[in-house]
């Protein structure tokens, strides 16, 4: 097993923690950092709907708390075949990655996609932006 196909069973092993029983839609991530620590998160919904956390954000928040700044991989698995992050989490993501950051969508160990954060947010607002302020 290749360090890609490590991570992406680890999600899929992970998926059954996703707290979603409003959408029944079950979502993992898994983030390695530049350290070599990885950190899971599953989607995390709530009765009032708006409070729901996506995976992705699950996963980082949880790296970033433990003083986690720089990530080589984030594998997202979903219910849906080949599950993209949500716009607010490409934004959420576009903070943390740099253009070396794989992102890994992912069906099965065998089957997955690989992007970038430019790929999948371009033209997008970062920190960059608010240099020299
Ligand atoms: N969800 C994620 O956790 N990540 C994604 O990339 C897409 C959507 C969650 C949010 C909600 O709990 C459920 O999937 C259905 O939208």
């Amino acid at each position: 097993m290749n360090e890609i196909e490590y991570l992406i069973d680890i999600a899929l092993k992970n998926k059954n923690n996703s707290y979603s029983p409003y959408s029944n839609f079950k979502v993992s991530c898994v983030v390695k950092t530049k350290s070599g620590a990885i950190y899971k998160g599953v989607n995390i919904e709530n009765a009032a709907y708006s409070p729901s956390l996506c995976a992705e954000r699950s996963a980082l928040s949880s790296a970033i708390s433990e003083g986690e700044r720089e990530f080589l991989y984030i594998v997202i698995t979903g219910d849906s075949h080949d599950t993209f992050p949500c716009g607010v989490c490409r934004q959420f993501i576009r903070e943390f990655a740099d253009d070396k950051t794989k992102i890994i969508i992912a069906n099965s160990i065998d089957d997955y996609q690989i992007f970038t954060i430019e790929d999948l947010l371009p033209h997008s607002f970062s920190n960059k932006d608010l240099e020299n302020r």
